[in-house]
């Protein structure tokens, strides 16, 4: 017989000490309010000027679970079930709306319809609002209440701006972070960079991707359940519950929080199964605010327009030989990008993209995205368009390598700034400083901040690579 990890045997001697496995259920983090049920908070995303999408969820607690069976990298174990495990926030059969209002005091509100949630959506229902005002903020209040109506629990409130119209210049800055391993945490109540990026005052977050590790963090997910139980962990820390309440996101993935380490459709990973490819896929659409296309772009304001893009759902395998045939993005994604782009009037465009286009990678072993020889036909197609119709004021934001950089390719004068990992733990990796290409290197954790400003008729653009507390350590302007 297999011996025990520790950590097993802990928690087994715990339940056993506490009178059995189901008083766990009753254990609940001291820190959540009582009165709600939303231990995995409320997210609020896809906002463009007259838009939103608010992702809520009803939780069987008001918190996180604190005590439980803290998985080590293994699959879990077949005598814990997944809502035994520590930082578990089980979902609950109940009932959800939302009241938003442009007054705080939420007397002018706009009720949604109340929405039955169960099993089948992890209890997960997302609103899609419209007719939202431009650059407004608007206040909302997220309600719950058990099956039927009763008992109707304390709400959770935030708030969030929507985009300045594409004909008005406002003020706009944002964040973003890729690569928020679970095991590489830096405080036990979430990030540094949630609080940090709070600080900030960001009108929005990008999250690039790798939300979570589903393959290679503390807990191997094999099933649906315990690839959920990956985002509650994740969402259901204090920290990220707070900024989510505060800041809206975009939220992109990768390969880890899709399914595994540089996967592509119609994957399986053996020691995953039965959970596959497309059930990532769904997930991650459940687990996150989202439109119907996995890409999309947003107007924030005459200033500046971001484009979010998607880099699994539609790639070649990245075995597959080098050629024009071979892609990431797809041929309907990539016409959509150059057309969108082509006709965009934003002074300043940012392709946010979860994989690196300019690099440099890792010399050997990587065949996973464009600035690799394995992809190197779509990477000169795509970096040779932009030259050609973005010569200026164009600039690439990436997630997914564990080290921040702002590189410029030397053929093409691509500017590209990659977010580094959440936290310094999380960092690695790194080909070192590469004086062809690397304006900027650091392997440390942290995340990105840019700003766009309007004074007097010019416009400014600043790109700053911040360490996890805040810190500036890098900082790259145009003006024009
Ligand atoms: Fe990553």
């Amino acid at each position: 017989m297999k011996s025990l990890s520790s950590s097993r045997r802990r928690f087994l001697e715990s339940s056993l000490a506490a009178g059995g496995l189901f008083a766990l259920d009753s254990a609940s983090a001291q820190d959540a309010d009582p009165g709600t049920r939303q231990a995995t908070g409320v997210k609020v995303g896809e906002v463009s000027d007259t838009t939103a999408v608010v992702w809520m969820r009803l939780t069987a607690e008001a918190g996180r679970r604190a005590q439980g069976y803290a998985p080590k990298f293994e699959s879990l174990p077949k005598d814990v079930r997944p809502d035994q495990v520590r930082y578990a926030c089980p979902g609950m059969e109940g009932r959800v709306r939302l009241r938003y209002a442009t007054r705080e005091n939420l007397s002018d509100a706009v009720a949604t319809a109340w929405q039955d949630v169960a099993a089948k959506t992890d209890f997960t229902h997302q609103f899609a609002l419209n007719s939202l005002r431009p650059n407004s903020t608007y206040f909302y209040s997220a309600e719950s209440a058990g099956r039927g109506g009763a008992p109707v629990h304390k709400p959770l409130v935030g708030q969030f701006q929507t985009a300045p119209a594409a004909d008005q210049y406002a003020d706009v800055s944002f964040t973003a972070i890729s690569c928020t391993g679970f095991r590489d945490l830096d405080h036990s109540d979430g990030y540094h960079i949630f609080p940090t990026m709070a600080r900030l005052n960001p009108r929005f977050y990008v999250h690039t991707g790798d939300n979570v590790y589903y393959d290679s963090d503390d807990l191997q997910a094999n099933s649906v359940a315990t690839a959920r139980l990956h985002w509650q962990r994740m969402h259901g820390q204090p920290r990220q519950i707070a900024f989510h309440l505060r800041t809206p996101g975009y939220w992109l993935k990768d390969d880890h929080d899709t399914l595994a380490n540089d996967c592509w459709p119609g994957q399986a990973v053996k020691r995953m199964l039965p959970l596959t490819f497309n059930d990532g896929l769904a997930v991650y659409r459940e687990q996150v605010p989202m439109s119907r296309l996995p890409y999309r772009t947003f107007r924030w304001g005459r200033g500046l327009q971001i484009w979010l893009m998607e880099g699994r759902d539609f790639r070649s395998p990245n075995t597959m030989a080098d050629g024009p045939k071979k892609s990431i993005w797809g041929a309907e994604q990539k016409d959509w990008l150059f057309k969108s782009l082509l006709a965009s009037s934003a002074d300043y465009k940012i392709l946010i993209s979860p994989t690196p286009i300019v690099g440099p990678d890792r010399a050997k072993g990587k065949n996973d995205n464009h600035s690799n020889d394995a992809f190197h036909t779509e990477g000169n197609e795509i970096r040779a368009f932009f030259r050609k119709h973005l010569p200026e004021r164009f600039l690439v934001i990436n997630g997914d390598r564990h080290w921040q950089y702002h590189s410029v390719h030397p053929e093409t004068g691509l500017h590209e700034f990659c977010t580094g990992a959440g936290s310094d733990a999380h960092a690695g990796g790194s080909p070192g400083y590469n004086k062809k290409f690397h304006r900027f290197h650091r392997v440390l954790g942290g995340f990105l901040s840019v700003s766009f400003r309007r004074e007097k008729d010019r416009n400014t653009l600043r790109v700053k690579h911040h360490d996890v507390m805040g810190k500036e350590v890098y900082v790259h302007a145009w003006r024009g």
